[in-house]
């Protein structure tokens, strides 16, 4: 492949003026897109419930507040400025006890309630 001279297509995004954009909780929202991932922000409170991902690990990076995430043996806080990896097939369930704004990166195909379909699940999400 030829190598490009021009760069329209890099954007410079600003992650907090994202989240100033929506205000619900648990919908995350894309705002870029790379190899097979999806890189989105997403505002969380109170508990998500226990799932796992087959074949998808996940990367939640806390922007500001604390979030909790529960394993069935444990459970890790991660603050601002922090990140955690979560396994493929490792159970977990979120929660946030006073709002978490985040970016979460995952590939493209994961559906954000993981093995199971709730009230939650997002099917079409939006670019923002
Ligand atoms: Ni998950």
């Amino acid at each position: 492949m030829e190598p490009i001279s021009n760069s329209k297509n890099v954007k410079v995004v600003n992650i907090k003026e994202k989240l100033n954009k929506f205000t619900e909780h648990w919908n995350p929202k894309i705002v870029g897109e790379l190899n097979d991932d999806k890189v989105q922000v997403v505002k969380l409170k109170g508990e998500f419930h226990w799932h796992h991902h087959e074949k998808e690990e996940e990367l939640f990076w806390v922007i500001t507040g604390k979030l909790l995430i529960h394993f069935r043996d444990r459970t890790v806080e991660v603050n601002e400025g922090e990140f955690v990896i979560i396994p493929k097939l490792v159970e977990h369930k979120p929660e946030a006890p006073e709002e978490v704004q985040i970016v979460l990166i995952e590939p493209r195909t994961t559906l954000n309630t993981g093995n199971v379909e709730t009230e939650n699940t997002v099917k079409e999400q939006e670019h923002i």
